[in-house]
């Protein structure tokens, strides 16, 4: 397919492409939307600009499209029937698990959420080592080598790197295409200094270069971008201008830009009305409590869901007027389960969830209903129930869910919304804010979200649906695009 005329062309790089490949009951190749909120922030990137799209050949069927093609980019057609082409990168199958399974998510997730309990874990042996330098070093260099080829074809493509699974990637392209136009949008968040000295000199100095190789540096928070700043300029020796937001090292700068994610409202405008998210509505209905809390959440520890359980236990202690009458419903999606510490938290929310329901349960009312399934147009159905919309992440790069819900919600319904998430630098002022830690501050947010008056309920509502149409995934898209021509008109 030759390339269509008057679009930027963009690569894209990210560990999870949008779409994978499986077989159906018949054995044909299908290919299904991949999952998560990235994903779906940049499928507009798709319909409107000229797309090649890097991503790792996760599925078996991913693998055997990879191989058919010879590793070679492949046509696609988006949703919205958009020509793009994806370009499926088979790790090798060892590296890759190291990459995902022992670095990026239990190792740099857990760093970047502040997730360890110091003074227990974690413990880097050489077998860390090993998985870094075999496994996530490896796949950065696949995903790099990938990005060369194409950007070979297309010199002035400019190069649009994602999140914590690519940090070695953009330096190892720099090296090899020095004038190449390269962004990187980290969508978790930047810890401070002091908490990357949990990984050794050599590797957090690896983390930090490897990200000042772009042009480019995204953050969703203020507060995330200045701790890449500080954190560049302590650990990789950096010259941080926090006026301009620039960076400089190794005789190049770097811009560092806020731009919070967003989500398209036409998208749940529509939604709410589909048939299946109709008739999952109307089961929730039929069972519903008189209020209803809601969270919807993967099942990652980050999220805090064990500790929400007991702020609701708290809750419910001190309210027994409100026994029967009040339920949460926690819709979790089971991820990165081939991960220990991931099927281990699974493992304490179902206990936590047991342990309260046990203590309170009555003539058929227990207080959490747990729903641990990947079921979207069930949670858009929820989301337009809730009375009160309980997000107490411990850390979280934005919280798209705060965004999402408010948008479709018929109950004039509150958000509760941990100071830590990104979404809460833009929603907090009408938003009940909390502490992830203090389970009895949640307890009395739950308490003033079902008893504040409508008319509050409905301003504070409103005013979130009014910032979320406004500032929406479109607006997002185009910063990113005003940051590519900024730098571009630099050089
Ligand atoms: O928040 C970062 C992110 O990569 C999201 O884009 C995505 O929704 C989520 O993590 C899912 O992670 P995974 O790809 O490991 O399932």
């Amino acid at each position: 397919m030759g390339r269509v005329a008057g679009r930027r062309k963009l690569i894209v790089v990210s560990n999870r492409g949008p779409v994978t490949y499986a077989r159906d009951a018949d054995g044909e190749r299908v290919a299904r939307r991949g999952g998560g909120g990235l994903v779906t922030a940049l499928r507009s990137l798709v319909s409107h600009q000229d797309v090649v799209w890097i991503a790792s050949a996760i599925s078996d069927e991913d693998r055997a499209v990879a191989a058919e093609a010879g590793g070679a980019a492949v046509d696609e057609i988006a949703r919205d029937g958009s020509p793009f082409r994806l370009r499926l990168v088979a790790h090798d199958e060892a590296a890759y698990d190291w990459h995902y399974n022992v670095v990026a998510n239990p190792m740099l997730w857990f760093l970047q959420h502040y997730l360890w309990q110091l003074a227990y874990e974690p413990s880097l042996d050489i077998a860390f080592q090993n998985a870094w330098d075999e496994g996530y070093a490896r796949v950065n260099e696949g995903f790099a080598e990938a990005v060369l080829e194409e950007l070979a074809a297309e010199p002035d493509a400019a190069v649009f790197f994602h999140d914590y699974h690519l940090y070695l990637a953009p330096k190892l392209v720099r090296e090899q295409a020095p004038d190449a136009l390269l962004a990187h949008f980290v969508h978790i968040p930047w810890p401070q200094t002091d908490y990357w000295h949990v990984l050794p000199d050599r590797i957090r100095r690896e983390i930090h270069e490897g990200v000042l190789a772009n042009d480019v540096v995204g953050f969703h928070t203020r507060q995330w971008g200045l701790n890449f700043m500080r954190a560049a300029s302590d650990l990789a020796g950096a010259e941080a201008d926090f006026a301009d937001g620039v960076v400089s090292h190794g005789g190049r700068t770097s811009l560092v830009t806020v731009h919070p994610i967003s989500v398209d409202p036409a998208e749940f405008d529509e939604l709410a009305s589909t048939p299946d998210v109709l008739e999952a509505e109307r089961e929730l209905v039929e069972r519903r409590p008189e209020k209803l809390i809601l969270r919807v959440d993967r099942t990652d520890p980050s999220k805090n869901i064990v500790r929400g359980f007991r702020a609701f236990e708290l809750y419910l202690d001190a309210h027994p007027e409100m026994h029967r009458r009040v339920g949460m419903l926690a819709m979790l999606d089971p991820s990165r389960q081939d991960i220990p510490e991931y099927a281990e938290y699974l493992g304490a929310i179902q206990r936590e969830a047991r342990r309260v329901n046990d203590r309170f349960q009555q003539n058929g009312w227990a207080p959490i209903e747990l729903v641990i399934e990947d079921n979207f147009l069930s949670s858009v159905a929820a989301y337009k129930q809730f009375d009160a919309l309980f997000v107490n992440a411990i850390f979280d790069g934005m919280n798209l869910v705060a965004k999402e819900a408010p948008l479709v919600n018929e109950q004039d319904g509150v958000l509760i919304l941990s100071e830590n998430a990104g979404a809460h630098a833009e929603l907090g002022e009408w938003a009940l804010s909390v502490n992830p830690f203090d389970v009895a501050g949640q307890a009395a947010a739950i308490h003033r979200a079902l008893t504040m008056p409508a008319d509050e309920r409905g301003e504070r509502l409103e005013s979130i649906r009014a910032h979320v149409r406004e500032h929406d995934v479109a607006e997002w898209i185009a910063a990113q695009l005003d940051d590519l021509d900024r730098c571009r008109a630099r050089v």
